[in-house]
């Protein structure tokens, strides 16, 4: 079987910046999980699904369609044979993308689609319950934490660069009202899974958290 490195944390802790940076140096592919729960409440947004109505959402969950495909050094998601980019990146998507990931049956196949990617490679793969239940197996496994006022900071600068403009006050508001969905939620809730090793990000650089997780993995950089 492929290695897989789970990096599991909340919004804003460098989860995709680290992800993408430990694939960059080493040919590992890079899987960004929760882009698929951004997927699904792009498509229930979409198809007019009250997305506050979990049986709702469950019942339109199996219609949604993703194909996979190797992209250079990431894992690319298509639907009806296009990237979504940044059409689930919006506030919109933000706002609602906890609830829906929240639904059992949302869960269940998003994490079947998840254990399918090992067989594409090595992956190494981002997200909320990846080291505490899509792989509970994986020898590599790691949980970031950073202090939420620079989880803001890092988010609003992000997000101005896409062109939505918010303060700091308002991304952080955000950040906290979808860690506390995400951690208080019955299914696969966000928490650092047993025996994954913590880092906390706030004073590191993308290069100090990379290397500790090379290293931890015993994956030589390119
Ligand atoms: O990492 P992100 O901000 O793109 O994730 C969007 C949402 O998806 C997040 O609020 C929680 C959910 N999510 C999840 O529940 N489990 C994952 N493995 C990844 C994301």
């Amino acid at each position: 079987m492929n290695k897989v490195i789970c990096i599991d944390g909340p919004a804003g802790s460098g989860k995709s910046t680290t992800a993408r940076a430990v694939a960059d140096g080493t040919g590992v592919l890079f899987v960004d999980s929760g882009a698929l729960y951004r997927i699904m409440t792009w498509q229930a947004l979409k198809a007019g699904v009250p997305t506050d109505d979990p049986a709702a959402v469950a019942a339109f969950a199996p219609n949604v369609k993703v194909e996979f495909a190797v992209r250079g050094n990431r894992v690319a998601y298509l639907v009806d044979g296009r990237e979504p980019g940044d059409l689930i990146r919006t506030p919109e998507i933000n706002a609602n993308v906890s609830p829906v990931s929240a639904v059992p049956e949302v869960r269940a196949i998003v994490t079947g689609w998840l254990r399918k990617l090992p067989e594409l490679g090595d992956i190494v793969v981002e997200g909320r319950d990846i080291g505490s239940v899509v792989y509970p197996d994986s020898k590599c496994r790691f949980y970031l934490d950073c202090d939420p006022d620079e989880r803001a900071r890092r988010r609003q600068k992000e997000d101005a660069g896409k062109g939505f403009v918010q303060t700091t006050e308002q991304v952080k508001a955000s950040l906290l009202n979808r860690d506390k969905i995400d951690s208080s939620r019955k299914t696969a809730p966000l928490k650092v899974p047993e025996g994954a090793i913590r880092i906390d990000t706030t004073r590191l650089s993308v290069a100090e958290v990379v290397a500790k997780i090379l290293d931890a993995s015993g994956i030589a950089a390119k």
